[in-house]
């Protein structure tokens, strides 16, 4: 398969193209440093055998906020150290952090824009970003991302709704991508030539009047010659559209621009690929080898598959995938698809990064920090008859129960239309399901599979054909 393929990227090698894109956990304490449960987490990734693992953002400053890691002063270097130390002894894979800047924010919703910041603020940040990157250099990391995506500094700059009329901003492209130059040109100094200097940035931001990927095609030409390592894509999650919840910090991913950036459980498969595909086309006709990544809802291992065939975008990313189940990829390597926790985008992991709370996977047994580790010693989940599942439908619903198997922590439901295809719907703790989203007039079949905590399954149990009435006012006379 294409995805165990190595990438060298500036002399890193990733033993495949799966990537951890960062992923905030709140798991450290307010001041920001490493500690087992962070370690615990990114271990698992290794463990379970991505190719790249992106720490969650971490602070190139000492601005206030959450739980956030840091890399804002030289006291934080041993934590980072002890974690990179920990990763690489554990398999191959390389551990990279997103460095990130972000402005004040305030519970009355207010926040702080990019222009009010004077010129020699703008300097500051500079020079924080430089110092952080050769912190993490030190530490012991395979490289540095930069993070100049969402809602944070480095993107607001480059957004087409960047206010500024002077030389960082005024209506021009060339003027919004001017702070991220500077950015990267002193990280270089800082780290050198030959240390993987990365970038995620919004290939999209989707807010009024936001760049499309009309503007980010540009956007990506320039950081490929501007010598980026690798060119990560995301979208949205911006303040512009966020919706303020009273006595709390306005959370950029509570507006569309939000739901775009952590799709929800409605919102189609692998749906910023066509962005990543133009993106890549436009660097490769130019002459650009700069690698590209793209993230959300690539966790069906053929959705990932597809993409790097068809040369959309060289690493898959995978965030909520992967948290639920952190050894996804040597599943996928040793054939064990069947045994994949599978992320059903419930987005309780969401919920919890906009609280401030310890980011955990609602498939995860009741209580846990962390991903359960896989053991032969589970037994696997069977139904010892046909699970006594039904399906009862109405007119615009079908409403499914069926008994508990022994042994499962949880069950996913799967749906098929009579093209053979059955597609993840839910997964549940619970013996019951209502779909709500059915077309009167079509017939469904449905397929329960009850899994352990670490994901492994015995054969599903399916309903027989479930015909939808036509609604009221189709029936003819
Ligand atoms: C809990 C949580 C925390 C996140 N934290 C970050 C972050 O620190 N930096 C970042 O660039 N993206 C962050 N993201 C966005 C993810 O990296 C990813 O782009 C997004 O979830 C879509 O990918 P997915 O569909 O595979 O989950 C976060 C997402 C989630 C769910």
């Amino acid at each position: 398969m294409k995805l165990f393929e190595p990438l060298e990227i500036n002399g890193m090698v990733i033993p495949n193209r799966v990537m951890v894109p960062a992923m905030v956990t709140h798991l450290c304490d307010e001041g920001g440093m490493v500690n087992d449960a962070v370690i615990e987490r990114y271990a698992a990734y290794a463990e379970g055998g991505a190719g790249l693992i992106v720490v969650e953002a971490m602070a190139v400053h000492q601005n206030k906020s959450g739980a956030l890691l840091r890399a804002s002063e030289d006291k934080f270097i041993p934590g980072l150290r002890e974690l990179t130390r920990r990763v690489h002894g554990i398999s191959d894979s390389k551990i990279v952090p997103q460095i990130i800047h972000f402005m004040k924010v305030a519970r009355t919703g207010w926040r702080q824009t990019v222009d009010t910041l004077s010129v020699e603020e703008i300097d500051v940040i500079v020079e924080q970003f430089g110092a952080a990157a050769a912190r993490v250099q030190e530490a012991g990391f395979d490289g540095v991302e930069l993070h100049s995506a969402h809602a944070y500094t480095l993107s607001s700059f480059l957004s087409r709704t960047n206010p500024r009329s002077d030389d960082y901003g005024g209506d021009t492209l060339e003027g919004r991508l001017r702070l991220i130059g500077r950015v990267m040109e002193n990280v270089r100094r800082k780290v050198g030539r030959s240390f993987p200097v990365c970038v995620r940035f919004n290939a999209e931001e989707f807010i009024k009047n936001g760049y499309t990927v009309e503007e980010s095609k540009l956007i990506a030409r320039r950081f490929a010659e501007l010598g980026f390592d690798y060119l990560s894509l995301s979208v949205g999650g911006k303040f512009e559209d966020a919706v303020h919840t009273p006595g709390t910090v306005l959370f950029p991913y509570s507006g569309y621009s939000g739901d775009r950036c952590m799709p929800g459980d409605w919102l189609p498969r692998a749906l910023h690929v066509n962005l990543a595909a133009e993106i890549k086309a436009h660097l490769v006709g130019n002459g650009f080898t700069t690698p590209v990544a793209i993230a959300g809802k690539l966790s069906d291992p053929r959705d990932a598959e597809k993409l790097l065939e068809r040369g959309e975008a060289d690493m898959v990313a995978i965030a909520r995938g992967l948290l639920a189940d952190p050894a996804w990829a040597n599943k996928v390597k040793n054939g064990q698809i069947d045994s994949i926790v599978q992320c059903d985008y419930c987005n309780v992991c969401k919920q919890l990064d906009g609280t401030h709370k310890p980011v955990i996977c609602a498939l995860w047994p009741q209580g846990a920090l962390q991903a359960p580790k896989g053991s032969p010693a589970t037994p696997v989940p069977r139904w010892a008859d046909d699970g006594g599942v039904s399906a009862t439908p109405t007119e615009s619903t079908v409403s499914l129960r069926w008994s508990k198997a022994p042994g499962a922590a949880g069950y996913d439901i799967y749906r098929s239309t009579g093209d053979g295809d059955a597609r993840l719907l839910d997964a549940v703790k619970v013996t019951r399901w209502v779909d709500k989203c059915v077309l009167g007039g079509l017939r469904y079949q449905y397929h329960i599979r009850a899994r352990s905590a670490d994901g492994r399954a015995g054969s599903p149990v399916s309903t027989g054909p479930v015909d939808l009435p036509l609604p009221g006012y189709m029936v003819a006379d």
